[in-house]
C-alpha cells in the first residue's frame, strides 16, 4: 500500500509540475502579445486600438478570421504584411527576433480569441 501512495503522489506532483510549466508558458505568450501585438491588434484580437482602427485590421475573433490557416499567420508575422485595403495602407513589421517556438505560441494564442 505504501508504494501505491508514493506512486500516486508522484503522479500527482507531475500533473501539478505540468500544469503549471504550461500556465508559464501561456502568461509568457500572452506578455509578448501584450508587448509587440496588442497596440494594433488589441488585447483580445479585436483590432480595437487606434492604430488598429487607422490600418483597418481585422477582427481576430470572428469565424471568417478563424478560418485561415496557422500557415499564413505564420508567414505574416514571420514576413511583416504591406498591403492596401480601401486605400488605407496596412502594414506590419517582420518579427524576425522571434523563435519558431514563439511564433507557434503566438497562433496558439491568437486561436483562443475565438467567440
Ligand atoms: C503596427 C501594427 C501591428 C503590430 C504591432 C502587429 N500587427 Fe499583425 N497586422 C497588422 C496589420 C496592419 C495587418 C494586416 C491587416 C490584417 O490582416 O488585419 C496584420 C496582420 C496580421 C496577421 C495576418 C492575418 C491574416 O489575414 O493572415 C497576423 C496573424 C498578425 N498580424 C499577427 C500579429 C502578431 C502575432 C503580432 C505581434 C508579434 C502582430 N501581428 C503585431 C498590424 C500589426
Amino acid at each position: 500500500m505504501k508504494h501505491a501512495h508514493l506512486i500516486a503522489s508522484i503522479a500527482a506532483a507531475a500533473v501539478l509540475l505540468g500544469t503549471t510549466a504550461l500556465a508559464e508558458t501561456d502568461k509568457k505568450t500572452e506578455r509578448l502579445w501584450k508587448a509587440q501585438c496588442a497596440s494594433c491588434h488589441g488585447a483580445t484580437g479585436k483590432g480595437d486600438t487606434e492604430k488598429g482602427q487607422q490600418m483597418k485590421v481585422q477582427d481576430m475573433t470572428t469565424a471568417a478570421f478563424q478560418a485561415k490557416a496557422s500557415d499564413e499567420f505564420k508567414k505574416a508575422i514571420v514576413n511583416g504584411v504591406k498591403t492596401e485595403s480601401g486605400g488605407v495602407k496596412q502594414e506590419m513589421d517582420a518579427f524576425k527576433d522571434l523563435t519558431p517556438e514563439q511564433v507557434d505560441a503566438l497562433i496558439a494564442y491568437i486561436r483562443t480569441f475565438k467567440k
